[in-house]
C-alpha cells in the first residue's frame, strides 16, 4: 500500500512511518517542520523512516503544497499533522490552532475528495470530550470541548463526518488518548517527567494531582490505525490505553523506573479536562483494537531511548 503521513516527522507521525515500512508499506511523508516545538527534534525524529528506501519526504506546509501531487497514487492518507496542545490554544495563538488543524483539513479532504482511496485516517483526540459525563466514554457521547485546542480537533473531525457523507469519502477519525513513548512531544507529561526524574529539575504539576488520564502507548496507537485501515471501518472511534491513572499514580510510576520528582505545584490551568477514560468497545470490534503495553513497560522503553540519546 502507498500510504501519505502529514505531519510525518512529529512524535506519533514518525512512529507511523516507521511502523507502515516496517510492514512493507510504501510512505511519502510530509511535514512542514513548524516550530511548535524545537525543529532539530523533528529532523531527528525522520531519522528513523529516512534510513528506508521506500520512504520520501517532501518539507511542505499542507496550506501551500501541491496536495494534488502529493496524493497521486496514494491509497491511504494519514492526516496527522497539526497544532497539538491544550493550554497554549487560548489567547492569540488560536489563529495557529485554526489555520493548521482547521483549514489544513479542509484543504487536504478537498484534494483528497473524488479520489479512490481505501481510507483517511484522522488523528482526531480526547480532548473533543472535554469533561465527559460518562466514564468510560463511548463515541456516542456529545462532545463539549473545554479547551479551544478541542474545538479545532472537533472541527477537524465533523469535516471528516462531512466529506464522508457528501462524497463518500471512506474517513475515519480516531479520538486519540493521551499517547505516550519515545519522542514524545517535549511538552507533554510523560517526557517533562522522564527529564524531571533524569536532571532534578522540579516537575510543574496543575491541580491536586488527582485528575486522571487513559495514557496509549504510541506503537498501540500506530498498530490501530494501519488496522483501520485495512478494516471497512469508516466514523468516528477511540483510542485509549484502556486502564487511566491519575496524574499522582503517573508520577509514582515514573519515580519506580527511573527516580524521583521533585514537584512544583501550580493550580489547574483552564482547559484542561479533570478525567479522561476511553470506551474501546467500538475499535475492538471493528478492527481488532486491543492495547497491549503496560504503563510500566511503556515508561521504561521512553526512559531507555532517551538514554541511549545520551
Ligand atoms: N500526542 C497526543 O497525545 C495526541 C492526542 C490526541 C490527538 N493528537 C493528534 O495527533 C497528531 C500528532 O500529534 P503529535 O503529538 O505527534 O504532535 P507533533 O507536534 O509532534 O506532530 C505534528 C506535526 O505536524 C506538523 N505540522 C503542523 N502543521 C502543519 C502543516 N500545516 N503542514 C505540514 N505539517 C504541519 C508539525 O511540524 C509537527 O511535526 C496531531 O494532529 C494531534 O492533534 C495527539
Amino acid at each position: 500500500m502507498r500510504a501519505l503521513v502529514t505531519g510525518a516527522a512529529g512524535f506519533i507521525g514518525s512512529h507511523l512511518c516507521a511502523h507502515l515500512l516496517a510492514a512493507g508499506d510504501t510512505v511519502v511523508g510530509v511535514d512542514s517542520l513548524t516550530d511548535s516545538y524545537d525543529p532539530a527534534l523533528k529532523e531527528a525524529n525522520l531519522r528513523v523512516p529516512a534510513a528506508s528506501p521506500a520512504f520520501t519526504f517532501h518539507r511542505a506546509d499542507l496550506l501551500a503544497a501541491d496536495l494534488g501531487a502529493l496524493l497521486d497514487g496514494v491509497d491511504a492518507v494519514y492526516h496527522l499533522a497539526g497544532q497539538p496542545g491544550v493550554r497554549p490554544s487560548w489567547g492569540r495563538e488560536f489563529a495557529l490552532y485554526t489555520s493548521r488543524n482547521v483549514l489544513a483539513t479542509q484543504a487536504l479532504l478537498e484534494a483528497a475528495r473524488g479520489r479512490p482511496l481505501r481510507k483517511f485516517v484522522y488523528a482526531s483526540s480526547s480532548s473533543v470530550y472535554g469533561d465527559a459525563l460518562r466514564s468510560p466514554t463511548p463515541e456516542t457521547t456529545c462532545p463539549r470541548p473545554v479547551s479551544p485546542y478541542g474545538v479545532t480537533k472537533l472541527a477537524g473531525e465533523q469535516l471528516c463526518e462531512l466529506y464522508r457523507t457528501a462524497y463518500g469519502l471512506p474517513s475515519a477519525s480516531l479520538r486519540l488518548f493521551t499517547v505516550y513513548g519515545p519522542r514524545q512531544r517535549p511538552d507533554m507529561a510523560f517526557a517533562r517527567l522522564v527529564a524531571a526524574a533524569a536532571s532534578g529539575e522540579p516537575f510543574p504539576l496543575y491541580g491536586d494531582g488527582e485528575q486522571t488520564r487513559d495514557f496509549t502507548y504510541v506503537r498501540d496507537v500506530v498498530g490501530a490505525m494501519r488496522d483501520a485501515v485495512r478494516s471497512r471501518f469508516t466514523g468516528v472511534a477511540n483510542l485509549g490505553g484502556g486502564s487511566p491513572v491519575s496524574m499522582k499514580q503517573a508520577i509514582a510510576a515514573v519515580e519506580r523506573v527511573i527516580g524521583p520528582v521533585a514537584l512544583e505545584l501550580h493550580p489547574e490551568g483552564p482547559g484542561d479536562a479533570r478525567h479522561t477514560s476511553a470506551d474501546i468497545t467500538l475499535a475492538a470490534r471493528e478492527f481488532g483494537f486491543r492495547p497491549r503495553t503496560e504503563l510500566h513497560d511503556g515508561l521504561a522503553a521512553m526512559a531507555g531511548a532517551r538514554e541511549r540519546r545520551g
